[in-house]
């Protein structure tokens, strides 16, 4: 099997860890007290690792539901052709709903599904990133929650991936591609 080198690091681990907390504070002490649980909605497959890390600093009731989508391929450049591969299993209207995203890098993805999700008539709808590539946006997206801007650069690790690979990283860094 053909392997690939990490060339440095861009978030470490200790410092994962402080932005997440950080968020979890943030989201707890912005919504407060909500009448029904907070629906916090990962977009998979990227978002796992940063979803049970972060709802595990949210200090107030919620439920969790998750969307799959694609937009990369195996690939390391966006395509912009995003699908929904899987919906929510619940219903969202009239619910206080916050997005959780590993990356935002073009912004198609998140566009897309904030329109999408919009559509369904939440009560509200915040959005959560924990890294943001301010360089590679193409699509205007206001991010609510923001972990760490990021340099436009390959990222892998704490979720995000090559060709599937490297998610499993538990910082984030570059690949070294030859
Ligand atoms: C990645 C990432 C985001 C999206 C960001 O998902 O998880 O969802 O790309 O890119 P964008 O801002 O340019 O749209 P991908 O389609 O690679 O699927 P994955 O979540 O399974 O990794």
């Amino acid at each position: 099997m053909k392997t690939y080198e990490i060339e440095k690091t861009l978030v470490s681990e200790d410092e994962v860890k402080r932005i997440v907390e950080r968020l979890g504070a943030e989201i707890t002490a912005h919504y407060g007290e909500l009448e029904r649980e907070l629906m916090v909605i990962g977009l998979l497959r990227g978002s796992f690792i940063f979803m049970a890390d972060l709802v595990r600093q949210i200090k107030i009731p919620l439920v969790v539901d998750f969307l799959t989508l694609s937009s990369y391929g195996d690939g390391t450049i966006s395509s912009g052709d995003v699908k929904v591969v899987m919906d929510l299993d619940s219903s969202i209207e009239d619910r206080d709903v916050l997005l959780v995203e590993d990356i935002v890098d073009t912004g198609r993805t998140f566009g897309k599904v904030i329109r999408m999700m919009r559509n369904r008539n939440p009560r509200s709808l915040k959005v959560c990133t924990f890294l943001n590539k301010p360089a590679a946006r193409l699509v205007d997206i206001d991010i609510d929650f923001r972990g760490v801007d990021i340099p436009n650069e390959f990222a892998v690790g704490y979720g995000l991936d090559y060709a599937q690979g490297y998610r499993h990283l538990p910082y984030v860094g570059v690949l070294k591609i030859d």
